[in-house]
């Protein structure tokens, strides 16, 4: 959901400064945006309702300041509109917030204060109206304490005052990230706002304050006592961060799966083992994530099935919650997540861990709320994904899952093998010929309205992801079957030309798959096999390698492309879907 972006420190182009920082976070939302600054003890404000990444900083160019945070907005509480963009003022201007999350007593707060005082529809105004109402009788740090006590729901947000040189920032539920560097504080909700200037970090957790000043001081609102907060170096870098030649984030970071699976299963064997043994030993084992990251859990489902011979359970994140019933001290939660950030993941691991069972994360993001609240936690490694569409953090899930369920079975070595060989028939893989051949392909689907993609065991799953990445890049519509499922009721559907994607692997099922392909063609579909083998019935043949087990992260990388140019085709920005953010941090 929302970027937030603030600067202080003794650089005099702070609005500059934030402006750009807030381009790289701009994958969070990107209906709204502002900037508010300090200058001559005034506080500035700026909006504009569209894409910081299509303005032009001219506004900012003259604007001395060493104070500064910005916004960009994916709407909650409402619409798009520059008078609900953030930053929001005080009634008497004496205060101005950016926040990201849902202060959900916000009519209540409203009705307090009175309506009166209100000019916008988010429930992010009370924030600052109610610091500033209790700034008029005590200090800023004080009245930002206090107003804190009375928020509920979740929030990260940064406060600026008329009277103070300082920025008072607080989470519950809605990650917060300080940058640290000599006389300098970077605060954000994501890492590459500020990874150009520095990557020593301090995380906030839930329920705790930072206040910068003449220095930075965390407070936790639990207690209202200052804590000391570890900094941790993170290794990102920032030409990881940017797309380089590419014309898209998202194409970036599909090619960028030429390495991604290399460092996904370049893990700490031991630890591998201490966690294999933790599923052996525990009694129900559930997965969890939502959109592809559920997907990938849902692979893993016949992972641990095939290569362990563990019964498994997934449920999205977001219908974990009804699973409680089963849930004991000796249950295991696996929750998959690139963000590391999603609140429906968070919620879910909250269910469990108030039954007393132990969570285990996946995630991509060092230091995210996930990861940070877990028992075990694992990194894919697979730098930033920006592009709303998850590519590289998917099949880097996959990968480790895969992993994970060798190691399970007591066959790590032999997992790493395969993984190792799949990684390298994904390099040879996408090549330009293959990338050509994948454009081709996209121009001979781009004006169809419908897509059905099908697939059996493992690429079932990949089925639903390779209809999650059509749908929200190129707007096709499209869906996902299990091959056998057709002839229960969606093949009355197909219509002659309609595009089937078939994800075929050379394995137990494939003479199934097959046929379900056949029945498709028999009725006049448009065929796009996806598989290691030619196949008389494909109008499109995809060639894919054999990796066996490993199929559906070879399979879905071809459609993760296709789903690219079809966008593109059709005239869509692939790396900012409408209605979409990249890390959603609301229920
Ligand atoms: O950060 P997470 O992996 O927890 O995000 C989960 C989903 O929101 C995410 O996978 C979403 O479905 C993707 N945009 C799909 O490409």
């Amino acid at each position: 959901m929302c970027g937030i972006f603030a600067y202080k420190g003794y650089q005099t182009n702070a609005t500059e400064l934030v402006f750009e920082g807030l381009k790289n976070l701009e994958y969070r939302g990107y209906d709204s945006w502002g900037i508010a600054w300090k200058k001559n003890q005034q506080i500035q404000v700026y909006k504009q309702v569209g894409k910081i990444s299509e303005a032009s900083s001219e506004p900012f160019a003259e604007q001395e300041s060493t104070l500064a945070m910005s916004h960009s907005r994916w709407a909650t509480h409402g619409a798009v509109t520059q008078n609900n963009a953030h930053p929001h003022f005080s009634s008497d201007q004496s205060i101005a917030v950016i926040h990201n999350g849902i202060i959900e007593n916000y009519q209540e707060i409203r009705d307090r204060l009175g309506r009166s005082r209100f000019s916008t529809e988010t429930d992010t105004e009370v924030i600052a109206e109610l610091i500033a109402e209790y700034r008029k009788t005590m200090d800023f740090e004080s009245a930002a304490k206090k107003a804190c006590h009375e928020f509920e729901g979740r929030y990260a947000f940064i406060a600026m005052s008329q009277e103070d040189d300082m920025l008072i920032a607080a989470r519950r539920g809605s990650p917060l990230i300080l940058g640290v560097a000599a006389g300098e504080w970077f605060l954000a909700s994501d890492i590459p706002a500020f990874l150009k200037h520095t990557r020593e970090v301090n995380y906030l957790d839930d329920d705790q304050m930072v206040v910068i000043g003449e220095e930075a001081r965390f407070i936790d609102l639990l207690s209202d006592m200052e804590i000391q907060k570890r900094t941790v170096t993170i290794d990102w870098t920032e030409e990881e961060a940017q797309k380089g030649d590419y014309d898209h984030f998202m194409l970036k970071e599909i090619m960028d799966q030429k390495e991604t699976i290399m460092r996904a299963i370049n893990q700490n064997e031991e630890e591998i083992l201490k966690i294999a043994e933790y599923i052996k030993k525990a009694r129900g084992v559930f997965l969890s994530g939502c959109g592809t990251a559920g997907k990938v859990c849902m692979a893993s489902e016949y992972f641990f099935s095939i290569v362990a011979n563990r019964h498994v359970n997934f449920a999205p994140a977001s219908e974990f919650p009804i699973y409680h019933h089963f849930l004991i001290p000796e249950s295991l939660l696996i929750v998959v997540s690139q963000s590391g950030e999603t609140a429906d993941v968070l919620e879910a691991m909250k269910v469990a861990k108030e039954k007393g069972a132990k969570v285990l994360s996946i995630v991509n993001v060092q230091g995210s709320s996930i990861a940070r609240t877990s028992d075990f936690s694992l990194q894919i490694n697979a730098g930033p994904e920006k592009a709303v569409a998850s590519t590289k953090a998917a099949t880097s899930q996959l990968s480790l899952l895969l992993l994970i369920a060798y190691a399970v079975a007591g066959r790590l070595e032999e997992g790493k093998k395969l993984l190792i060989e799949t990684a390298s028939m994904i390099n040879d893989m996408l090549n330009p010929r293959f990338l050509k051949y994948i454009k081709e392909v996209a121009d001979a689907i781009n004006h169809s309205e419908h897509t059905y993609i099908i697939g059996k065991a493992a690429n079932y799953p990949m089925a639903l992801e390779s209809a999650i990445k059509i749908q929200e890049v190129s707007y096709i519509h499209a869906e996902g079957f299990a091959a056998g499922e057709l002839k229960h009721g969606p093949i009355a559907l197909i219509t002659p030309g309609t595009p089937c994607i078939a994800l075929i692997a050379e394995d137990e099922v494939r003479q199934d798959i097959l046929n379900s392909t056949m029945e498709l063609k028999s009725r006049g579909a448009y065929i796009i096999g996806v598989s290691p083998n030619m196949h008389e019935c494909f109008d499109h043949w995809i060639r894919v390698p054999d990796a066996g087990i490993a199929s559906p992260i070879v399979n879905v990388i071809p459609i993760q492309l296709l789903a690219y140019h079809l966008s593109v085709l059709r005239g869509c920005n692939p790396d900012m879907p409408r209605n979409l953010a990249k890390s959603v941090t609301v229920k």
